[in-house]
């Protein structure tokens, strides 16, 4: 039984596959965490209130920490009551376990605030979801200062340390390992939404390796302000909390109203980063990702924004079209500049007709030639925004986020629709409904590409002013649920200025996201990297440009740098030469051979490319039969070397394995050993060193796709 109530001493013990997580109520009637980390033998094993490191000035471990009483841990809860009492005192009431679910409930009985922390097991990923639900059962209004996810607290020790995802646009998912020493550390987006900035994703270590050691980790289900404090003092254990912003927030609970927080999902690893990030992938593919096509493979894409940026036209998208389905697209995808007077950046946004000028006959004549040379369709729209210089600008110009008064910002010539409207919602929605009703599309991507300034609501009264920030979110997923239910053959892309929004919020509803407007195949390596800690392979696009230079890059680095995900081809096909077009179809249908491995399979990352002299990622499918390995030279760690040994993962020890390389028929054998032999001495890859002395840069990049089968 995963979730087990021992009444003797009050404990309730949530074990998954090989984690232990334990609270208890103590004698003042106070829910204690006492535990948190690998599966014990027995449930006696597992700590008690009596073991707890306890101090006598101020109180730490509390399952659910609030503003009140000797809490001295950061908050999940801060309230101010009618009368201006701010001092929150929970009590126990009583649990309920549903399945694989357990509900505590807990009231502050003189004010009539009910407090319901939620449970979820994930056992098969050693995953638990948390969530809390607040509800006024009282005839006042509560006002919400805080109302975070969870509290959670790790094992204080010298070695300790935090892993964390930090960039900016075009630079996202840069992994971060960092001590931790006492005092607050605070991960954190006031932006409006997720950000590129940092990504609502955390690990604590204690010097653990890929394959070894102890990873403690989460993530937060929300695309708007979010925040993780990581919170030590000299001798407790270490506390995290997590959930949405208490920065620039409030919100009146009136009576008999609810409040539900977003999940924070919480895993433990006791086999490194690797068996972490996998967990994390396949628990995301089983429960976080829109059901009906999380498992069905990505199609391979083109998408011609950096080959046409606004200048799309129905004649020269149609000759993208043909030159795409020559290599074997399956998806082609138009983006910006095929509405309004939307000819730059600078208008247009916000009025979603089809340009007459750029498209005389609609968008049909184009659908119908994609669907004639055997593509899907797809299209770009940025709902959330608006150009100054549009008509629905001028229609409606209390629509966007703005302080009466006050100067309205603008980020790249817009601004930001106010999505806790509900006539903004409906806009959009209604907007969306035509275009998808009207025209035979098969694909969306849902672009959001600024942050929130200046986050005035002048049309509430100003003590709600500041619920914006969770009502546009709230919003902005209806809008996403409605879309999707109502347009189930429809496959939604996030993107967000490449990847400022991308978490297990929107993932509930997007199938892809757009990992970065990065897509320079040996500077998004790093990006790679770092998504792969935290998101799966699977939703992480990819595409193949002319960024960085198409004579630095040989054409085949520029794919296996993009297959490590879902693959996109994003260059100028007008550009490409006979020979381009021979290696793009081959690269093309090589990825179709391994997507599924990649996709749904278990990816190890061999190598860091931060620290190596080369980026190596194995994927191996789930029944150890089959995998592929990219492997990417990189030149910017010189060192005389001719050849890299490359140690495998996963497999079979005494299974016999062939390495090799090859599309289609094609097979050239690299080496056929036992798993253990491959994983104990590895294999050979002829990588030399000579060719960095070459002025010619494309002699400086190097890759290679293997496959693996087992004989
Ligand atoms: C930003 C996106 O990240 C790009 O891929 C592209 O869609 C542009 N917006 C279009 O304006």
């Amino acid at each position: 039984m995963a979730i087990v109530f021992e009444e003797k001493k009050k404990k309730w013990i949530l074990e998954t596959i090989n984690m232990g997580y334990v609270f208890a109520l103590d004698k003042e009637g106070k829910l204690k965490n006492v535990y948190w980390g690998s599966k014990l033998p027995r449930f006696e094993d597992y700590p008690e209130v009596d073991d707890l490191v306890v101090m006598d000035r101020y109180t730490w471990d509390d399952e659910f920490s609030v503003r009140g009483e000797k809490n001295n841990v950061e908050p999940c809860l801060k309230v101010e009551y009618y009368d201006g009492v701010r001092d929150v005192v929970l009590n126990y009431v009583d649990f309920e376990i549903k399945g694989n679910q357990l509900i505590i409930k807990l009231l502050d009985e003189q004010y009539g605030l009910s407090v319901k922390l939620f449970y979820r097991l994930i056992e098969k990923y050693d995953i638990i979801e948390r969530w809390v639900e607040l509800e006024n059962s009282s005839d006042k209004e509560i006002k919400i200062e805080d109302i975070k996810s969870a509290s959670l607290y790790v094992e204080n020790s010298e070695k300790v340390r935090l892993n964390y995802l930090t960039g900016m646009w075009g630079s996202e998912f840069h992994l971060r390992k960092e001590k931790i020493n006492e005092g607050s550390k605070v991960l954190e987006s006031r932006v409006g939404k997720t950000s590129a900035y940092m990504n609502p994703y955390f690990a604590i270590d204690y010097d653990a390796t890929e394959d070894n050691g102890k990873v403690y980790f989460g993530e937060l289900a929300w695309s708007g302000n979010w925040k993780i404090s990581i919170q030590k003092r000299i001798y407790e254990r270490i506390a995290i909390i997590a959930g949405i912003n208490e920065w620039d927030f409030t919100y009146i609970l009136e009576p008999s109203k609810k409040f539900m927080t977003p999940k924070f999902v919480f895993g433990f690893s006791e086999e490194g980063f690797s068996k972490a990030s996998q967990n994390l992938h396949h628990y995301q593919l089983d429960y976080i990702l829109p059901q009906d096509k999380a498992h069905k493979l990505r199609k391979v894409l083109y998408n011609s924004w950096e080959a046409t940026t606004f200048n799309v036209t129905e004649e020269n998208q149609k000759i993208l079209a043909e030159k795409a389905a020559k290599i074997g697209v399956e998806l082609f995808v138009i983006d910006d500049g095929w509405f309004g007077q939307r000819n730059d950046d600078r208008a247009g946004l916000g009025d979603w007709y089809v340009n007459k000028e750029k498209f005389p006959n609609g968008l049909k004549s184009l659908i119908d030639y994609v669907k004639s040379l055997g593509m899907d369709f797809g299209i770009w729209v940025e709902p959330e925004m608006v150009n100054p210089d549009s008509d629905l600008y001028r229609k409606h110009p209390d629509w966007v986020i703005n302080f009466q008064n006050r100067p309205r910002s603008v980020e790249r010539n817009q601004l930001m629709l106010n999505l806790a409207r509900e006539d903004v919602k409906q806009f959009i929605i209604d907007f969306m409904d035509k275009l998808l009703l009207e025209n035979n599309i098969d694909f969306v991507k849902w672009d959001m590409n600024r942050h929130v300034f200046e986050s005035g609501w002048p049309e509430v009264e100003s003590e709600r002013q500041r619920e914006i920030w969770v009502k546009y979110v709230w919003n902005l997923y209806d809008i996403w649920k409605y879309l999707r239910e109502k347009y189930p053959h429809v496959t939604f892309e996030n993107c967000s200025s490449g990847g400022g929004r991308v978490d297990l919020g929107i993932m509930q509803y997007a199938d892809q996201v757009w990992t970065s407007d990065n897509t320079d195949p040996f500077d998004r390596l790093e990006i790679q990297e770092g998504f792969s800690y935290a998101y799966a392979p699977k939703i992480m696009m990819g595409w193949v440009t002319d960024w960085g230079g198409k004579d630095t890059y040989p054409l085949e680095y520029r794919f296996h740098s993009s297959m490590m995900g879902s693959l996109g081809i994003g260059a100028d096909l007008n550009k490409f030469s006979e020979k381009d077009f021979e290696i793009a179809k081959k690269q093309v249908q090589l990825y179709k051979e391994i997507r599924e491995i990649v996709q749904e399979g278990y990816q190890y990352r061999l190598s860091s490319v931060a620290k190596e002299r080369y980026f190596a990622v194995q994927y191996l499918n789930e029944d150890k039969s089959e995998g592929v390995i990219i492997y990417l030279r990189n030149p910017r760690r010189f060192g005389l070397f001719d050849r890299v040994n490359l140690k495998l993962k996963g497999l079979e020890e005494k299974s016999i394995y062939k390495i090799y390389e090859g599309v289609g028929e094609e097979e050239i054998e690299v080496k056929t050993l036992s798993g253990k032999a491959l994983e104990e001495r590895g294999i050979i890859i002829e990588d030399s060193s000579k060719e960095f002395f070459s002025t010619n840069k494309i002699k400086h990049f190097y890759s290679r796709v293997l496959k693996i089968n087992k004989i």
